[in-house]
């Protein structure tokens, strides 16, 4: 695209910028309730809600509170919402086996959102660590993340979230040949029209901190997770990445974190013009948070820009912690 634009003063272009009606007119991109998808923390018991230290505004709930949740968020036009356990710690082990337990925390709220809000999509996160002793997302056998093995385990877990009632799964694993072998999982166990939004580029981020504390692994993790997520001084590898996941059947890529890897989403969208999404995480949210605590910027402000940028950037939609807040703001 050419852009032109005749000598000052014929051209202005502060005209075009002169009222609030104006610059209405000719907003390149907006906001809207459509755009988000809501991550929400679940743990155990009945009417429990609990703060996350790290991230001021945020909760776990428990499965009741989530179907609640759900259906609140289904009535400001939040089209899904995305699920993280907050797993028991006697419940981790190293064969993970929690994770695609048909009635683990995960599954039961699948289930109880459908029951109360049928309309909203349930997104739900496809990796070992919340269930793994270590804290990895793969298993861990001599001191290596093993892929194939982790694979196998990935799919089923993928299952028992289809047979629940998610209608979209996220990998959030970054091992290699997942999407692939969840797509056919998913094809031969009758999920034909369950989506996949895989976590393609996906960054060894020191962003996820609040995170695994909110799901109770930061304790867990040894080591990192360097050798599945990738460097964040790469570009060119999310590409490759992204082509390999749509050739397996991906329906929609994700780029993660969110903010500092804008041109990672503006690049996804003009090589391949898929849906794309970019996950705000929760070191994006806290920061904002935090400094809107001391006073030292406009917090409301800056969470509509901070999300309004990305779909400057490309994208069709944000996981951000602050859908509910955004969805209010829109209407009010
Ligand atoms: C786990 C997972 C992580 C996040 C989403 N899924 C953390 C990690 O990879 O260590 C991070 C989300 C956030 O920071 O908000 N596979």
């Amino acid at each position: 695209m050419k852009s032109t634009i005749a000598p000052f003063p014929a051209a202005r272009p502060r005209r075009l910028r002169s009222s609030p009606a104006l610059r209405a007119m000719v907003r390149e991109t907006t906001l809207t309730p459509d755009d988000l998808i809501w991550p929400v923390f679940v743990r155990d018991g009945e009417g429990v809600e609990e703060p996350v230290a790290s991230m001021p505004g945020v909760l776990r709930r428990s499965v009741d509170l989530i179907a609640k949740s759900a259906a609140d968020a289904q009535a400001m036009g939040i089209p899904a919402i995305c699920l993280f356990p907050y797993t028991d710690p006697a419940l981790k082990t190293e064969d993970c086996a929690e994770a695609w337990n048909p009635d683990n925390l995960c599954n039961r709220a699948i289930r109880a959102i459908k029951q109360a809000a049928p309309d909203i999509a349930v997104m739900t996160d496809v990796a070992l660590d919340p269930y793994n002793i270590n804290g990895h997302d793969g298993f861990v056998v001599d001191g290596e993340i093993v892929n194939d093995e982790t694979v196998e385990a990935l799919v089923k877990m993928t299952l028992a979230q289809a047979e629940s009632g998610a209608d979209i799964i996220g990998p959030s694993d970054m091992m290699d040949g997942r999407v692939a072998a969840m797509r056919a999982g998913l094809e031969s166990g009758g999920f034909q029209n369950v989506t996949i939004l895989s976590y393609t580029a996906k960054y060894a981020s020191a962003y996820y901190g609040p995170f695994r504390d909110a799901v109770g692994a930061s304790g867990a993790l040894k080591g990192d997770k360097k050798t599945y997520q990738m460097d964040p001084g790469n570009s060119d590898e999310a590409l490759r990445l992204i082509g390999r996941d749509l050739q397996e059947g991906a329906d929609m890529i994700m780029v993660k974190p969110g903010q500092p890897y804008l041109d990672i989403c503006r690049r996804a969208k003009d090589t391949f013009g898929v849906p794309v999404f970019a996950y705000q995480v929760s070191g994006e949210y806290a920061m904002i948070k935090a400094a809107a605590q001391n006073g030292w910027i406009d917090g409301t402000k800056v969470m509509m820009e901070s999300l309004a940028c990305f779909k400057r950037a490309g994208c069709d939609g944000v996981l951000t912690y602050f859908a509910q807040d955004v969805a209010q703001a829109l209407q009010g």
